[in-house]
């Protein structure tokens, strides 16, 4: 009884304070999926989208957690004459509505494109001017997640334009995450933990491990550059609000190794795991990285608490993820392009770590070792570790507590 005041108290406080808030319960652990503009950017039409729900269901990824498969950019066609937007209807000739449909039919999730501006990256029409009516036809249509842009925003506020359209998303009344895309222009984790559920933290990804493609008015980032962006993020994610550092690129043709750096690294950030390659086609190789559960589990951990870089030797760096139930991911990122021997030495290596409260303590603590790639158990942190990472690639542990502490 009183617990049904309290919630009815909140309720109207909500309402009569005129606060609108983004849905909550959305993406208590990160969102994981498939977005179609990595690989296929503006070419995409119903059939590709069919192929990509059906592959999603019979490769295992949605039932590994993969549930949202969102069209990016170029899905739109014009406004009609009251102003709502339509689907392309050469590429969408059955509309978006039967597509949602469809994708609902195998336990899948829709996502959706939009941006805060006049017109989307891809002169596509963007919500600027028409954010309930969008909010309110996405709704309409069944669609579960919203990726918001910021091209052609020219003199718009970003606080208030995310705001906006959290609002239009609440009032259309149907639960659709909602994925911003500010580049962190305005560094959205220091105000939008209310707005949306993760927030990108750097300009857009492209195909490469090591580097940076600078074009006139626009650059794109590999993934150590989008990795070194994050230092100093991690304190603002946690559950229903994520830092995003973009979507995947594995699969996408970079080695096997950096694959699985790439994909290790995100895990090991709380990432958004929102694939971008051709899943139609994957080798072996590439299920097997974007498949392994116990990696994806270090993403998924319940404290949704990112991990942090503790050491640096010679182009090898160490990462911690705190776990639940006093458990650690434990990672050496490789980055050069030679393998490179390396002795852990867990003592030196002890981890206070302020954010999660959480400290390892080698010297009273053992902790088992299971490697999260070869799935072999590998000893226990009482002795030194000699180990030897291969070049642009990572290896992964789980650390779990043994039973016995040592007096
Ligand atoms: C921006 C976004 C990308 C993608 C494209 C689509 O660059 O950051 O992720 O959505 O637009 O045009």
């Amino acid at each position: 009884m009183k617990k049904r005041f309290l919630l009815l108290a909140l309720l109207c406080f909500s309402v009569f304070s005129g606060k609108a808030q983004k849905f909550e319960e959305l993406a208590k652990t990160p969102p994981m999926g498939w977005n179609s503009w990595n690989k296929f950017a503006c070419d995409i039409n119903e059939e590709i989208i069919r192929g990509i729900a059906d592959k999603m269901v019979e490769s295992g990824l949605r039932d590994a957690g993969y549930i949202y498969l969102n069209l990016d950019d170029c899905w739109h066609g014009r406004r009609d004459s009251l102003g709502f937007i339509t689907a392309d209807p050469v590429k969408f000739p059955s509309g978006i509505k039967a597509l949602a449909d469809y994708i609902h039919s195998k336990g899948l999730k829709i996502g959706i494109y939009s941006d805060a501006g006049r017109e989307t990256c891809g002169g596509r029409p963007g919500s600027l001017g028409h954010e309930y009516q969008d909010a309110l036809t996405y709704a309409k249509w069944g669609i579960d997640y919203l990726k918001y842009d910021w091209c052609n925003t020219e003199d718009v506020n970003p606080v208030g334009a995310y705001n906006l359209m959290r609002d239009a998303l609440r009032a259309a009344g149907r639960p659709i995450l909602f994925s911003m895309c500010e580049w962190g222009n305005s560094k959205p984790w220091t105000w939008a933990k209310d707005t949306g559920h993760m927030w990108r933290t750097t300009g857009d990804i492209y195909n490469a491990f090591d580097g940076v493609d600078e074009r006139p008015g626009w650059k794109a980032f590999g993934v150590m550059q989008i990795l070194d962006k994050q230092e100093g993020l991690r304190k603002y994610a946690g559950p229903g609000h994520w830092n995003d550092p973009d979507m995947l690129e594995v699969g996408n043709g970079q080695s096997v190794n950096q694959d699985r750096a790439h994909f290790t690294m995100w895990c090991m950030l709380a990432a958004p795991l929102i694939l971008g390659n051709d899943i139609r086609n994957m080798s072996a190789e590439t299920k097997a990285i974007v498949l392994n559960k116990d990696v994806i589990a270090i993403d998924q951990d319940t404290l949704g608490i990112q991990g942090l870089k503790v050491a640096t030797q010679d182009s090898v760096q160490v990462w911690f993820k705190p776990l639940a139930g006093g458990d650690w991911a434990f990672c050496l990122l490789n980055r050069s392009k030679e393998s490179k021997e390396y002795v852990i030495n867990w003592k030196s290596l002890n981890v206070e770590d302020e954010l999660s409260k959480r400290s390892t303590d080698f010297n009273k603590t053992i902790y088992v070792i299971k490697n999260l790639w070869n799935k072999k158990m590998e000893g226990n942190t009482k002795k030194d570790k000699k180990v030897l990472v291969p070049a642009q690639d990572v290896l992964l542990y789980k650390l779990s507590i043994e039973n016995k502490k040592i007096k």
